[in-house]
């Protein structure tokens, strides 16, 4: 399986989440960032449908929420300042079971503080519950990266938890994904039907 272009991997991780999506559906954002995965999860979910999308630092949520202004998509998203470890209790129980998609996208923010990265408890915590939240057939796209410190362990632990979706009998794609090559990787989880 060969590399994936670092530039191409955002967009190949949207396009793999928009398999799962359809009009009126719910999608989870669980790295906001500067905001284009929620765009993109906003477009794609069309008005009757709705995107909780989270970040822990402001600076990401306001990038976030001026992109979503600007391209009229700010109705249909809740912008949540909390971590992503977080997301049972801040998505309502009415959506628990019926997600379509959770999209990461781990890291740190563009052009922001550096040292403020997503760490490999949390992420391992937010996945294990974003999975709770999908529906029969939902999908989990997560983009790992292993070239900055840190980033290493953390796709470790994206790793073990792709096995425990295996052993639990979801479909397992890892896009990408070499031992130790530096490179990002996607992780995609289609969870098993009912
Ligand atoms: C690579 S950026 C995300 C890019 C974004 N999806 C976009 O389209 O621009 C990673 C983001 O994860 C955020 N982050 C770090 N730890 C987090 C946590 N525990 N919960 C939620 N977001 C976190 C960072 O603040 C950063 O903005």
């Amino acid at each position: 399986m060969a590399p994936i272009n670092p530039i191409r991997v955002t967009e190949r991780a949207q396009k793999l989440a928009s398999e799962a999506i359809k009009a009126g559906d719910f999608a989870i954002d669980a790295t906001a960032g500067k905001g284009r995965d929620t765009a993109f999860l906003a477009q794609a979910v069309g008005p009757g449908g709705h995107v909780h999308a989270f970040d822990i630092q402001a600076e990401a949520l306001r990038s976030t929420n001026n992109l979503l202004e600007a391209a009229g998509l700010l109705e249909r998203t809740t912008l949540h300042h909390r971590s992503h470890a977080e997301i049972l209790a801040a998505i309502p129980v009415a959506h628990h079971g019926k997600v379509a998609v959770a999209l990461f996208n781990l890291g740190y923010l563009p052009g922001g503080n550096l040292a403020i990265i997503t760490q490999p408890a949390t992420t391992a915590q937010a996945l294990q519950a974003a999975l709770k939240l999908l529906r029969p057939s939902g999908r989990l796209v997560c983009v790992a990266y292993t070239g900055h410190p840190g980033g290493s362990d953390e796709s470790d632990s994206v790793l073990a938890f792709a096995l425990q979706c295996e052993q639990a009998g979801d479909t397992v794609e890892k896009i990408g994904y070499f031992p130790n090559p530096g490179k990002p990787w996607i992780l995609v989880v289609t969870k098993k039907s009912a």
